[in-house]
């Protein structure tokens, strides 16, 4: 069983189909890429998925349960968590201030935690751990900046943060490397490896850079016009017909590299 399965799923949007008859096996220890141009239904994919919008149909299943048509608040509960592909942050906080606000809008604390008296035991515990992914992201040097303050990549970099804070088993990341430079892509890229090898965490990445996606996805999903168009190990993406045609003239996705 993968730990994501997303079977037949589609989302219409009036006429039209967003994302069409859609099937994704995502297993545990994942790091998978999903391309395709602006359009082709990829954010749509991860608002569906993570419970911000509905689906028209389809299923979808995360370690074995259905997830389809649950609230964003109680997948995210259950370990599937997304950050946007525009940052939102809290900005007259400072980062730790954002994390930890992360994670009490994630928080299972309950009536019984506070009646037995372990409220400040479990707020200490809060701000060790939110420290611990502050550092983890990079971004120790500017815990105590005001994210109105922090550079694009480091605001990029916390919306990250806030979504660990959530203690994902999957982390849908949607074009976390957009707008950044080169030294702040390397620097996420990193992260995202990271991720993976130190906490073991499962990964799918929405890009629209290629480039990014072929450094750190064994296996890349390629999405056009809301269906899947082909899917395989960077060096098959690459060498596909298919997809050959449909970035024909599209430098921006494949690079001059390319
Ligand atoms: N909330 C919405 N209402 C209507 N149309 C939408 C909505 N969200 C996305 N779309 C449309 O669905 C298609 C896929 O969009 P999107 O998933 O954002 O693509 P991508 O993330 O791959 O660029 C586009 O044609 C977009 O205009
Ligand atoms: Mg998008």
């Amino acid at each position: 069983m993968a730990l994501l399965e997303v079977r037949n799923l589609s989302k219409n949007f009036g006429g039209l189909a967003a994302v069409s008859e859609f099937d994704l096996d995502v297993e545990e220890g994942e790091i998978r890429g999903i391309i395709g141009p602006n359009g082709a239904g990829k954010t749509t994919l991860f608002n569906v998925i993570s419970g911000t919008l509905r689906p028209s149909g389809g299923s979808i299943n995360f370690e074995g349960q259905s997830i389809a048509g649950k609230r964003p608040s109680a997948i995210a509960a259950m370990g599937a968590v997304r950050t946007f592909q525009r940052t939102a942050l809290f900005e007259d906080f400072d980062t730790m201030g954002n994390v930890s606000i992360a994670r009490h809008l994630h928080a299972k604390e309950t009536i019984f935690g506070a009646i037995l008296g372990t409220a400040r035991k479990m707020e200490l515990a809060n701000e060790r751990r939110a420290e611990e992914i502050i550092e983890f992201i990079g971004l120790g040097e500017v815990k105590h900046e005001l994210a109105i303050n922090l550079s694009h990549g480091h605001q990029r970099a916390l919306n990250v943060a806030m979504a660990l804070a959530a203690e994902p088993r999957l982390l849908m990341l949607d074009e976390p490397v957009a707008g950044m430079n080169p030294g702040e892509t390397a620097v996420m890229t990193d992260i995202i490896r990271n991720l993976r090898k130190d906490w073991g965490i499962t990964v799918i990445l929405v890009e629209h850079d290629m480039r990014t996606v072929m450094d750190v996805c064994e296996q890349i999903t390629v999405i056009n016009f809301g269906r899947k168009l082909a899917e395989g190990t960077p060096d098959e993406i690459v060498s596909n017909d298919d997809v050959i045609e449909a970035y024909l003239g599209s430098e921006d996705i494949l690079g001059e590299d390319f």
